[in-house]
């Protein structure tokens, strides 16, 4: 199969790269590296079409593919430029969608859990969206955008993912804007206290890059378009996971609280409703915040990750 991955320097789509080689796929990867990181991709045998998503110059020239993964986009959310933000997010996405409803060709795109805001949890794929930041809005209008198409007549596959919090390897040159357990592991490793939002009870659903590849990469399978939760099912909170990461490291750090300076904007909670993602893809994530915590630490960064 020949499969076109957009973002795929960066951590979500050259996870989902590595897993689609893994499997035989050719591969392309189109990307404009201004955040995604080469080191992603070294010794994974796929090919680079480098440029922005923006620029409709390329769609001309892109190989044919049965399938493109969408996932570049601008994913630091507190970014203050929106034009650029919307630009990239909701314009870059209807430029995909627009190739892949004319060429026939698969789409399985990312959304986010940000478009839930601060609705009831666990999250349901057909509650209300609340988008608390432009971030999240783009995602909203991709998926509004999305749903005038899917399972109409004649037009090919389409699947929405909001994915939750995603962490795991491949992630580090996202610096600020990589998962809560990647920060708080890089400050407790160097044992300094760690840093949470008074009183370290927020929660979010925390779901494993290992678990997110597979069921994107899963969804290229499905026959019927939609939009589908990608998290583990379970909120964690910030304390807690600094108590696994203490367990992992062997240490006993104290997490020092400080006020939140996103009230108002800040989803307090976050749990994915997986009832769709067991029952369309049948798969049901493999990590446990524990076993994903420790498989991270573990095999990546305590290893090495440069
Ligand atoms: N990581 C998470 O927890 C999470 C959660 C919800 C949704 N998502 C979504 O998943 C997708 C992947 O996120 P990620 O965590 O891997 O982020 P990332 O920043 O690591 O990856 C995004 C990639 O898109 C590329 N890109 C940005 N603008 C581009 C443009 N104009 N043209 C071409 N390429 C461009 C970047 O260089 C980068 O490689 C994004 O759409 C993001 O919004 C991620």
């Amino acid at each position: 199969m020949k499969v076109l991955v957009t973002g795929g320097a960066g951590f979500i789509g050259s996870n989902v790269v590595e897993l689609l080689v893994h499997r035989g796929a050719k591969v392309y990867v189109w990307d404009d590296f201004s955040k995604g990181d080469f080191k992603n991709l070294r010794g994974i045998d796929c090919e680079i079409i480098c440029g922005d998503i923006l620029d409709k110059s390329i769609f001309k020239k892109l190989p044919q593919v049965e399938a493109v993964i969408h996932e570049a986009a601008i994913t630091d959310t507190t970014l203050k430029d929106n034009r650029l933000m919307m630009m990239v997010n909701y314009v870059g996405f209807e430029n995909i969608l627009s190739y892949c409803l004319k060429k026939k060709v698969k789409l399985i795109y990312a959304s986010s859990a940000g478009v839930y805001g601060n609705g009831s949890s666990p999250m349901k794929e057909n509650q209300k969206l609340y988008p608390l930041n432009t971030y999240a809005y783009s995602k909203y209008l991709c998926d509004m955008k999305a749903l005038k198409f899917i399972n109409k007549r004649g037009v090919p596959l389409i699947v929405g993912l909001r994915y939750f919090n995603v962490y795991g390897p491949k992630e580090t040159h996202k610096e600020n804007s990589a998962s809560m357990i990647y920060q708080l592991f890089l400050q407790m490793r160097n044992n300094c206290s760690p840093r949470v939002f008074k009183f370290g009870e927020q929660k979010r659903d925390f779901v494993y890059i290992k678990d997110v590849a597979f069921a994107t990469v899963e969804a290229l399978k499905l026959n019927r378009g939609g939009i589908l939760n990608i998290g583990s099912g379970r909120a964690g909170s910030f304390n807690e996971i600094i108590s696994i990461i203490n367990k992992v490291l062997g240490k006993n750090l104290k997490p020092e609280y400080f006020d939140n300076p996103f009230v108002g904007v800040y989803q307090n909670c976050t749990e994915a409703d997986i009832t769709l993602l067991r029952k369309h893809l049948g798969f049901t994530p493999q990590y446990s915040l524990e076993k994903g915590i420790e498989d991270y630490i573990t095999s990546y960064l305590n290893v090495k990750e440069s």
